[in-house]
């Protein structure tokens, strides 16, 4: 059964994979980033958690690189995946995998990748030490976890209550609604706070292997690389 948050909001795949075609930061940044890292890391597999329409996976299947990696799309909304796995490139090999990393994801019949890519997902619930254990379980020893978030502190200042809202946002993460700019509705937001990601991933591996960051239009975006004990 499929419980997340995004799927109550019901949001639309092909809204979203046009945002995506038109979004300077996947195009210019979060993909050649990825790229970039999953070149030099060479995993025979690569489970991308909250895949949402596939933009992403799909420009990556369709390199040169990738032609012998394994995709694992997975997401929570059925619709976001049905979509994501009819639009892979034909000569990708994939699974797609609708399941809620709240709830289903990182029990120890989940198969493990050799990378796991979230990009943006860490914006859709709290950030806790049971999320980060179900991510780290999907992860083969010595693989590579890589996220992209964005510097949420921006859209904390645009709130009306700021005084109560920074203080919560201090205490690693606060929830929000925004309007979301690729579908034009209000939907929730989890502010996760950098610092709190990175705390909260280094419990479970050794060391950040690197961290690229961009300023597009007065926003910050990262993208972090973990490799995990061997
Ligand atoms: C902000 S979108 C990002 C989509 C895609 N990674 C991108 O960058 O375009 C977040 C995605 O995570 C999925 N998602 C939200 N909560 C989830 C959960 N608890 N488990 C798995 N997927 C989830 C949503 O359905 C959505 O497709």
């Amino acid at each position: 059964m499929i419980r997340s948050e995004w799927e109550k909001h019901c949001r639309d795949p092909v809204l979203w994979d046009v945002g995506c075609a038109n979004d300077e930061i996947r195009n210019r940044f979060v993909i050649p980033f990825l790229s970039s890292v999953l070149r030099r890391f060479r995993p025979s597999t690569v489970a991308d958690v909250g895949c949402g329409s596939g933009y992403i996976i799909r420009a990556l299947a369709a390199q040169e690189w990738a032609a012998s990696v394994h995709w694992r799309l997975i997401d929570s909304s059925q619709r976001m995946l049905d979509y994501a796995s009819t639009r892979m490139p034909a000569s990708a090999q994939y699974t797609a995998i609708a399941a809620d990393l709240l709830l289903d994801i990182g029990t120890d019949s989940w198969p493990r990748s050799s990378a796991v890519v979230s990009t943006f997902t860490l914006l859709e619930f709290p950030l806790n030490e049971d999320v980060v254990d179900r991510l780290a379980r999907l992860i083969q020893s010595g693989g590579t976890l890589i996220v992209v978030i964005p510097d949420v502190l921006q859209d904390i200042i645009s709130t009306s209550t700021l005084e109560a809202t920074i203080k919560e946002y201090c205490a690693g993460h606060i929830a929000l609604t925004k309007i979301d700019k690729f579908l034009r509705e209000t939907i929730p937001f989890h502010a996760n706070r950098f610092e709190r990601i990175i705390e909260c991933f280094s419990r479970i591996f050794d060391l950040i292997t690197m961290c690229s960051t961009v300023n597009s239009k007065g926003n910050r975006y990262y993208g972090i690389v973990w490799r995990s004990r061997t």
